[in-house]
C-alpha cells in the first residue's frame, strides 16, 4: 500500500513537473480553457497585460530596482526544459530590493518566445500592441516569506522582473547569453536538464534598472496566482537572429513537438493602473533611433545606442 502510495505520488510529481495538464494551444487544457480547472485564471487581476503608454502613470517615488548578488560567483546553475519554457534555478543569495524597501529573493528565471509559422514574436506583455520577440521572467518572492512556496500562497508573495529582447541589427551575437544557449541542446525533451556554470544573470539583464512599468497582476501560467507585483525593464536586451532561432527551435513539449509561442494572451486590464517610474513615454524599445530627449545629450545617446554592448 505504502509503495502504491509512493509511486503515485511520483508519477503525480513527474507529470506535475512535466506539466501535462495544460497547455498554451491545441494541446490539453489550451488557455482559453484555463479557468475551467484554474478558477483564478478567470479572475479581473490577470497578466499579462497590453500597457498603454498614454493611460501609464508617473510617479517619481519608484526609485531604481536594486539588485543585489546576480553577478557571476562561480555558483552552478540547474536548467530544465519543464515541457513549457526553460527554467533556471536561482539561488536564495539573490536578493532585488523595490523603492518601497521590500526584499525580494530571486527563486527561478524563464523565458516565453514565439516561432509558430505565423507569428516570429512571443513576449507575453505587449506595449501599445507591440509585441517583443522574447520576454524573460526573473521570479522572485518577498522575503518576509520563509520560501517560495509559503509566498505563492500569499497576497503581496511573489514579484517578476520582466526583460524584454528584439533582434539586434547588426546581427552581433549577445555574448551574455553564450553560455544559456551552447545548453538548450542539452534539454531538448521535457524533464531533461543540465547545469550552467560561470553564468551571471546580472549581465544577461538591461544595465538600466531605473526605468521600468510596474503594476499588480498574477501568474501567467495555470494556477493564475493573483499576487504578483510586475516590475517591467524599459530597456530591451539584444539577440543576434541566430540566438532567437535556438531559442524557438531547441527544445520540445510533452507531445515531441517543437515549444513554441509559449505565451498567454492579454488579459482585460479591469481598472487597474500601471505607473512608471520614468517620464518619457517615448522610450526607444530598442530599435535604430533613440528619443529625440536622448539624442541631443551625447553621452546618453551613445548609451542608448550601445548599452547593451559596453559592458
Ligand atoms: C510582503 O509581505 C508582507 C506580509 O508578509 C506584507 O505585509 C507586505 O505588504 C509585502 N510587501 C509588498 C510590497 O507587497
Ligand atoms: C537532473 O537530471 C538528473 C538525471 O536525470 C536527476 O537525477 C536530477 O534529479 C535532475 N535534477 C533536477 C534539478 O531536476
Ligand atoms: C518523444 O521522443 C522520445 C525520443 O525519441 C521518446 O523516447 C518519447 O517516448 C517520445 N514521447 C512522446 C510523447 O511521443
Ligand atoms: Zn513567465
Amino acid at each position: 500500500m505504502r509503495a502504491l502510495a509512493i509511486l503515485l505520488s511520483l508519477f503525480l510529481s513527474v507529470s506535475a513537473q512535466h506539466g501535462s495538464q495544460w497547455s498554451y494551444a491545441g494541446g490539453v487544457l489550451d488557455q482559453e480553457q484555463w479557468a475551467e480547472q484554474y478558477p483564478t485564471c478567470g479572475g479581473k487581476r490577470q497578466s499579462p497585460i497590453n500597457l498603454q503608454k498614454h493611460l501609464v502613470e508617473y510617479d517619481p517615488t519608484l526609485k531604481k530596482l536594486n539588485l543585489v548578488g546576480y553577478e557571476a560567483q562561480g555558483l552552478k546553475f540547474s536548467m530544465i526544459n519543464n515541457g513549457h519554457t526553460v527554467q533556471i534555478s536561482l539561488p536564495q543569495t539573490m536578493l532585488m530590493t523595490t523603492a518601497d524597501g521590500t526584499v525580494y529573493v530571486a527563486q527561478q528565471m524563464h523565458f516565453h518566445w514565439g516561432g509558430g509559422s505565423s507569428e516570429m514574436r512571443g513576449s507575453e506583455h505587449t506595449i501599445d500592441k507591440e509585441r517583443f520577440v522574447i520576454e524573460a521572467h526573473v521570479v522572485h518572492y518577498n522575503s518576509t516569506y520563509k520560501s517560495y512556496d509559503v509566498a505563492k500562497e500569499h497576497p503581496n508573495g511573489l514579484a517578476v522582473l520582466t526583460v524584454f529582447f528584439v533582434e539586434s541589427h547588426d546581427d552581433d551575437e549577445n555574448l551574455h547569453y553564450t553560455e544559456f544557449f551552447s545548453h538548450l541542446k542539452n534539454i531538448k525533451y521535457p524533464g531533461q536538464n543540465t547545469t550552467l556554470s560561470g553564468f551571471d544573470i546580472k549581465h544577461m539583464l538591461p544595465r538600466n534598472l531605473q526605468d521600468y512599468y510596474t503594476y499588480h497582476g498574477s501568474l501567467t501560467t495555470p494556477p493564475c496566482t493573483e499576487n504578483v507585483l510586475w516590475f517591467l525593464l524599459a530597456e530591451p536586451i539584444k539577440l543576434s537572429k541566430k540566438q532567437i532561432l535556438l531559442l524557438e527551435t531547441s527544445l520540445l513539449n510533452d507531445q515531441n513537438k517543437t515549444l513554441q509561442n509559449n505565451y498567454r494572451a492579454s488579459q482585460p486590464l479591469n481598472g487597474r493602473v500601471v505607473q512608471a517610474s520614468f517620464k518619457s513615454f517615448s522610450y526607444n524599445h530598442g530599435v535604430d533611433q533613440c528619443p529625440l530627449a536622448v539624442v541631443s545629450t551625447k553621452r546618453l545617446k551613445k548609451d542608448c545606442l550601445h548599452r547593451v554592448w559596453e559592458i
